[in-house]
């Protein structure tokens, strides 16, 4: 039997490369989960930013920040988003998750539109969350998830879907619930307290047809976006943000 190698694509940051492996599979679709400010934004914008570095366009689908305070921000971060969309590396569509999803099956969506203009090879959702708005029904919502993850993955586009965790340190996923299972990979991103400190910590659930690193890691976020750090030893308890020293 021969296993096809899949290549793998770089998340912008080397030691996050290692602990997935050595990158997202190409073609895979992962859940990054974390709550308010800890960083998924900016995960998101590595990813885009590396591909773009390597001249590998992507485009990042957002319900939640006007291009203008996106672009802004970036620039703190130390990337030009505007110099990138005018190189056709990036693409930023602001829309609304009504309107994303019922144009997600036409031709002429501005999605479609991107696909085949820009055949973008890396895609960014944030936040996946605000899908929970347009229906209850946890039926619908697995559908809406799928075809999400389908439109992508039909034209071999790796994508980050970035959902808001309610709860700033605990483990439940809450509304996105159907998520972690319709996608290949799942990132958790989380503060917790370590030592009377506030830390970010980032941890892969699961990752299918990988090997991958289970350890939880720091982060800090500077200018270029997470900068892993040294693996948490010695501490329990860290996912469910109430730490405890052992050893
Ligand atoms: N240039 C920067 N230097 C240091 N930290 C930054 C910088 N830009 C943003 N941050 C940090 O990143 C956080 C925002 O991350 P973001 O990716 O927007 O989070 P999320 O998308 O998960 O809500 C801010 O709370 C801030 O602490
Ligand atoms: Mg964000």
């Amino acid at each position: 039997m021969t296993t096809k190698i899949r290549k793998r694509l770089s998340s912008g940051e080397k030691t996050l490369d290692k602990m997935l492996g050595g990158g997202f599979i190409e073609g895979s679709a992962t859940l990054v989960s974390g709550a308010p400010g800890v960083g998924k934004t900016t995960l998101g914008l590595q990813f885009l930013c590396a591909g773009a570095a390597k001249g590998e366009p992507g485009v990042l689908v957002t319900f939640e920040e006007f291009p203008a305070t996106l672009i802004r921000d970036a620039q703190q971060l130390g990337w030009d988003l505007q110099q990138l969309q005018s190189d056709g590396l990036l693409r930023i569509l602001f829309t609304s998750p009504d309107v994303f999803l019922s144009s997600l099956q036409e031709p002429d969506s501005p999605l479609a539109e991107t696909i085949r203009t820009m055949a973008p090879t890396r895609a960014v959702v944030d936040s996946v969350t605000q899908f929970t708005r347009t229906t209850e029904d946890p039926l619908k919502l697995r559908a809406i998830h799928n075809s999400l993850i389908n439109a992508f993955k039909r034209e071999g586009i790796t994508s980050l879907l970035l959902a808001e965790d309610a709860h700033i340190t605990h483990t439940e996923t809450g509304t996105v619930a159907s998520l972690p299972y319709v996608v290949d990979s799942v990132l958790l991103m989380r503060y917790v307290e370590v030592d009377s400190a506030m830390r970010r910590a980032l941890t892969i659930l699961k990752m299918r047809g990988s090997r991958h690193a289970k350890e939880i890691r720091g982060y800090t976020i500077a200018s270029g976006g997470l900068q892993m750090q040294e693996p948490f030893e010695n501490i329990r308890g860290l996912l469910s943000g109430i730490t405890q020293r052992v050893g």
